[in-house]
């Protein structure tokens, strides 16, 4: 290999490193969860996106272990070669059901969604305005789509009408945004959205299954609007529901020209059937079993409550994330490692994850979790900020 490269591979460790930048990984030696098990240790978790538990449920597994057995692990293809299953069809049809809209696709992950659809549908001769704390996702599928783009002030509604001279604008925005925690104002959206006449684009990661009224709670399509011919909304299974991929829901024309354009479908293994089977237990636990959420908020509740007694400073959040804002690096490093040594699993999150002097500890909240484990975490916490670390 040439010594100029490995040179510059060297450099730029070094350099991540003297930032406190440098990112590590950990394997955890159990199922994901309230508790997981790393190193020896078992570490009170406060880092997963497996809001609801599901995916360390049994009738999860046992759907999963069932439907392996019928459909294998894999999908061993493309979905438009032999990869779909009546499964993956199954999993569609009952999204697209369950959240109201005429039609669904799979997709093997919500990065590939994100980075697929957008440069499907947009093009060099539209426009699109993004928020500016939007996933890494989405703002690969917008630079993807060689449309003209704007990113507007986080939790704006920005002007539409200000451009003029585009085929199509679309609004591309999460619905509650993965490092902050808090909600779009959907109706203020989508009402300069259809004044506008143009297109609202919903990243709806962190909502699916957690946010809304409904039963079973289809994420900010339950927040007061249905699914119209002006929205678009992609979802993943990775959180709410304990599993791995991802599904637009949107028209069925629309869900037609993605199957023919969008290349992170075309070019894609199809989702394995074993996290096909687990979204759709999921799914059905979901609605049979409001009590996970009514948990997950009595939790978040209860987090939130004891925070401001304890005087610390939280973010304006109801979701199950929850951050905690250092702003330095070295500071925000020094935490998550007293945490830990503490016994709770916590990460800091730096840069270029979330913008540069606000970095923090994102803390997620799950119905996993029992009141002694928040007691304990805002104890630690209150100690840490106690003892200038
Ligand atoms: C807001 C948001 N969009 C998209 C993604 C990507 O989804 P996936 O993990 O399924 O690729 C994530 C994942 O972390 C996310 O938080």
């Amino acid at each position: 290999m040439s010594a100029g490269f490995l040179r510059r591979v060297s450099r730029q460790i070094s350099d991540l490193t003297e930032r406190n930048l440098l990112r590590t990984l950990d394997a955890r030696r159990s199922r994901q969860g309230g508790r997981i098990e790393l190193d020896g240790r078992e570490l009170i978790n406060f880092c997963s996106n497996d809001y609801l538990g599901m995916s360390s449920d049994e009738a999860v597994i046992q759907r999963v272990s069932d439907e392996v057995k019928k459909f294998g692990v894999g999908s061993g293809s493309a979905s438009l070669l032999s990869g779909r299953s009546s499964l993956h069809a199954e999993l569609e049809k009952e999204l697209a059901r369950f959240a109201g809209s005429e039609s669904a696709l799979i997709f093997s992950s919500g990065y590939l969604a994100n980075t697929g659809a957008i440069p499907a549908l947009m093009g060099r001769k539209d426009f699109i305005f993004h928020d500016k704390l939007n996933h890494a996702s989405l703002i690969d599928g917008v630079l993807a789509s060689k449309a003209a783009h704007k990113r507007y002030p986080h939790g704006k509604t920005p002007d539409l009408s200000s451009i003029q001279d585009r085929d199509v604008k679309m609004l591309v925005t999460e619905s509650v945004f993965s490092m902050d925690g808090d909600l779009i104002d959907l109706s203020s959206l989508l009402g300069n959205v259809i004044q506008n006449e143009s297109v609202l684009y919903v990243d709806d990661a962190h909502g699916f299954g957690i946010v809304g009224n409904g039963k079973g709670a289809a994420g900010i399509l339950s927040c007061g609007s249905q699914l119209s011919s002006s929205v678009l909304v992609m979802i993943t299974f990775g959180k709410a529901l304990g599993s791995m991929g991802a599904a637009i829901l949107g028209s069925n024309e629309v869900i037609d020209l993605l199957v023919q354009k969008a290349r992170t479908y075309i070019y894609d293994t199809a989702m394995p059937p074993l996290c096909v089977a687990a979204a759709l237990e999921s799914l059905t636990l979901l609605e049979a079993c409001p009590k996970r959420r009514q948990s997950l908020f009595e939790n978040i509740r209860f987090f939130r409550r004891l925070a401001r007694e304890a005087g610390i400073q939280l973010q304006d959040s109801d979701s199950p994330i929850q951050p905690i804002i250092f702003g330095k690096e070295e500071k925000t490093i020094a935490v998550a490692n007293y945490l830990m040594k503490r016994g709770f699993y916590v990460r800091p999150i730096r840069p270029p994850t979330v913008p540069p002097g606000t970095s923090r500890i994102r803390l997620t909240i799950t119905s996993s979790h029992n009141h002694d484990d928040i007691l304990s975490l805002i104890q630690a916490i209150k100690d840490a900020l106690s003892c200038r670390l």
